[in-house]
């Protein structure tokens, strides 16, 4: 099988970037894909948070360095067979982005997941230049959306020659609301279907609170079902260019009231209970 190298990125910080890597791995190595996540948000690592795994005192900053082996940094998630490249919690001084290749090629596994930081930087030009794929998260929003764009054009800039990788672009936190960027026109401006479209979800703060990535702690709730129709495109076109030729599924958000607990909802009128209420308006 060819290698799978994807890098998780975003313009803007929080939008779930991680959320995305950590749940994508996990399902990839669920299903007997040989998957790595690597951790390179080397200033704000959390990873380990989402698996439940305990921090290690080696990363990828002693990989980089060349201070340490994979052996030693390389622990399993027992629930998934997922492995993890974590950035470690020690102190550390320069950090040589320019041997992530090296690592790279050292990592014999299908998919290697990249989680990054947020934004432009050093990292982000090499993480680009080793992938075959870019995952690009937004939520939808006006500034989220500006940032992915201008980040797609430093990409292009700073890229092998001017050449972007696989391109594919994931909208998080859709609910719906009239004021959100609607999900055919985020497709408008990057020229690009929608890799997924994942709605808000409170599961999703529930299960990193548990230690247990959300594909695990409930399956079937909206975040998940989005995430695994995604996953098995990706495990069907092996050959690391992603069909996505048809429209993402977008799974409704799950509402929830004031109080943040689940909540039916509200129900759109239909056309017939229009025309009755305009009815009984009439004549009462
Ligand atoms: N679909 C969702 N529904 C509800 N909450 C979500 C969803 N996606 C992400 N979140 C919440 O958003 C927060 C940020 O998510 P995450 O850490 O994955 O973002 P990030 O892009 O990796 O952030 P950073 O840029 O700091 O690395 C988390 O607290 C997570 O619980
Ligand atoms: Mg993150």
């Amino acid at each position: 099988m060819p290698k799978k190298i994807i890098s998780v990125v975003s313009g803007k910080g929080g939008v779930g970037k991680s959320t995305l890597a950590v749940n994508i791995a996990t399902l990839l190595a669920k299903a007997g894909a040989s998957t790595v996540l690597i951790d390179a948000d080397i200033y704000n690592p959390c990873v380990f948070f989402h698996l439940g795994l305990s921090p290690q005192s080696a990363g990828l900053q002693e990989l980089l360095a060349g201070e340490s082996t994979l052996d030693e940094v390389l622990p399993i998630h027992p629930a998934s067979g997922l492995r993890c490249v974590s950035s470690s919690i020690s102190p550390y001084g320069k950090i040589r982005f320019e041997r992530l290749k090296k690592v790279v090629d050292m990592l014999e596994y299908e998919f290697i997941i990249i989680d990054c930081p947020p934004g432009f930087s050093e990292l982000i030009k090499e993480a680009v230049a080793v992938s075959t794929s870019v995952f690009v998260m937004m939520t939808p929003d006006m500034p989220s959306c500006t940032a992915a764009l201008k980040l797609v054009s430093f990409m292009r800039n700073h890229g092998r020659g001017g050449r972007l990788p696989n391109m594919v672009y994931f909208l998080n936190r859709v609910t719906n609301a009239p004021y959100e960027i609607h999900p055919r026109e985020m497709e408008g401006l990057f020229t690009a279907r929608l890799g997924a479209v994942i709605p808000e979800d409170p599961n999703v703060p529930k299960s990193i609170s548990a230690k247990t990535p959300l594909v695990l702690f409930s399956p079937y709730c909206p975040f998940s079902r989005a995430l695994v129709d995604f996953t098995e495109i990706m495990l069907r076109d092996r050959d690391s260019k992603f069909d996505i030729s048809k429209p993402a599924k977008y799974t409704p958000a799950i509402f929830v009231d004031e109080m943040g607990r689940e909540a039916e909802p509200a129900k759109r009128e239909g056309l017939l209970a229009r025309i009755a209420r305009f009815l009984r308006d009439l004549f009462t």
